[in-house]
């Protein structure tokens, strides 16, 4: 069993971070959201990963390097542009050969692993298996309609009007027999070969299509609201430790991790909460559901329910939430003039301030 990992695309939902930084880096409690993936295909006993990358390839081989400190061995595959999921698997087929694979979309978060799937899989002898997960707004996902005995019916990427309320979960199970599908389909209106054309492939010729319904925490991160909502989830879990220093005047309740050469002083810390190495928080409080990066300063603020990365500095502001902050910027108070906003801020960002 091999799997193929998805970290090419454009990531235009995350923007401007993904002006210059790859989606599936984002990170979440202080890791990226494509090292959750790669731990999972591990714990699932796969060690040979292929990994498609994009414009942002550099970047991310040198995040994850040969794949052996995730105890993998991975093989980079450059997409020369993001012409769709199905075009991932067709420039992956000499890496693939005869072995069946998980399809693993960089971008997505599953709590419970992937390991029962693969096991349910490799015993179940389908041709392919997708995962389904009932979602408010299914308009943004594949969508399965399922006739009266659980078989798949219809898969449609993206529709208007959704047959059903079950999104197509990031993490696909395929046997060689998909190579025949994604040779067979023609790019979509959005000028992609969808994957999910080619598992309605699959089924329209007879194929064993298998679809399992996921009751675990799942996400696509590739929206502001969903990180956010990934980091809480990884922050309930985390294990708390101070690596780093807390002066007697600050105060720490719930789970709390301080890194090392982390400083903490005369500040509240409200778990879940997750201090990266060499920050200092200064006379602030950071409150729950909070990862805040390496390097980064805050002094005089409050922020909670936020990611900050690295290198970043907030100062005098408060309060910071619901926010997502990219590395080495600069959030301070407006020197003089009341009421007044001074901003400068990249392309295609997205600022709220109070009025
Ligand atoms: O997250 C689940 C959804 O993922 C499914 O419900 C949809 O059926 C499926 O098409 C996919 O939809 P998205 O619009 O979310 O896919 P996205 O463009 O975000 O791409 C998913 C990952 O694959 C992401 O990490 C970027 C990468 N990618 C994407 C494309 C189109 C590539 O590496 N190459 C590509 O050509």
């Amino acid at each position: 069993m091999k799997a193929l990992v998805l970290a090419g695309g454009r990531g235009t939902r995350l923007r401007p971070l993904t002006h210059t930084s790859a989606k599936q880096l984002v990170p979440v409690a202080n890791k990226p959201v494509l090292f959750y993936g790669l731990e999972a295909i591990r714990d699932a006993g796969i060690t040979e990963v292929g990994i498609i990358t994009g414009d942002t390839g550099a970047e991310v081989r040198r995040a994850v390097g040969d794949g052996s400190r995730f105890g993998l061995r991975v093989t980079y595959i450059p997409q020369e542009a993001p012409l769709g999921l199905a075009h991932c698997v067709l420039i992956a087929r000499s890496f693939l050969g005869e072995d069946p694979f998980v399809l693993y979309l960089g971008d997505n978060f599953l709590i419970d692993g992937i390991a029962g799937l693969v096991e349910s899989f490799l015993s179940g002898g389908h041709d392919a298996q997708i995962l389904l997960t009932r979602v408010a707004e299914p308009q943004y996902y594949g969508v399965a309609e399922l006739g009266p005995d659980g078989e798949i019916v219809r898969l449609e990427e993206k529709p208007e009007h959704p047959a059903s309320d079950l999104a197509i979960v990031g993490v696909y199970t395929f046997s060689p027999a998909v190579h025949d599908a994604v040779r067979a389909i023609s790019p979509s209106a959005r000028g992609e070969l969808e994957i999910t054309d080619a598992v309605q492939w699959l089924v329209d010729n007879g194929l064993r299509v298998h679809s399992h319904l996921v009751g675990g925490y799942w996400r696509d991160t590739g929206r502001l609201r969903d990180i956010l909502e990934c980091n809480r989830i990884v922050l309930e879990r985390v294990e708390p430790g101070v690596a780093g220093t807390v002066d007697q005047l600050s105060e720490i309740t719930g789970r709390v991790v301080v890194e090392a050469g982390a400083v903490v002083e005369n500040s509240v810390i409200r778990g879940p909460a997750v201090i990266g190495s060499d920050t200092k928080i200064i006379s602030s409080y950071v409150g729950p559901f909070t990862s805040i990066g390496s390097g980064c300063s805050v002094r005089g603020a409050e922020i909670e329910y936020s990611i900050v990365l690295d290198g970043s500095s907030i100062e005098g502001v408060s309060r910071i939430a619901h926010s997502l902050i990219g590395r080495n910027v600069e959030v301070s108070r407006a020197a003089g003039v009341s009421n007044t906003h001074e901003l400068m801020v990249g392309d295609h960002s997205r600022i709220q301030v109070s009025a």
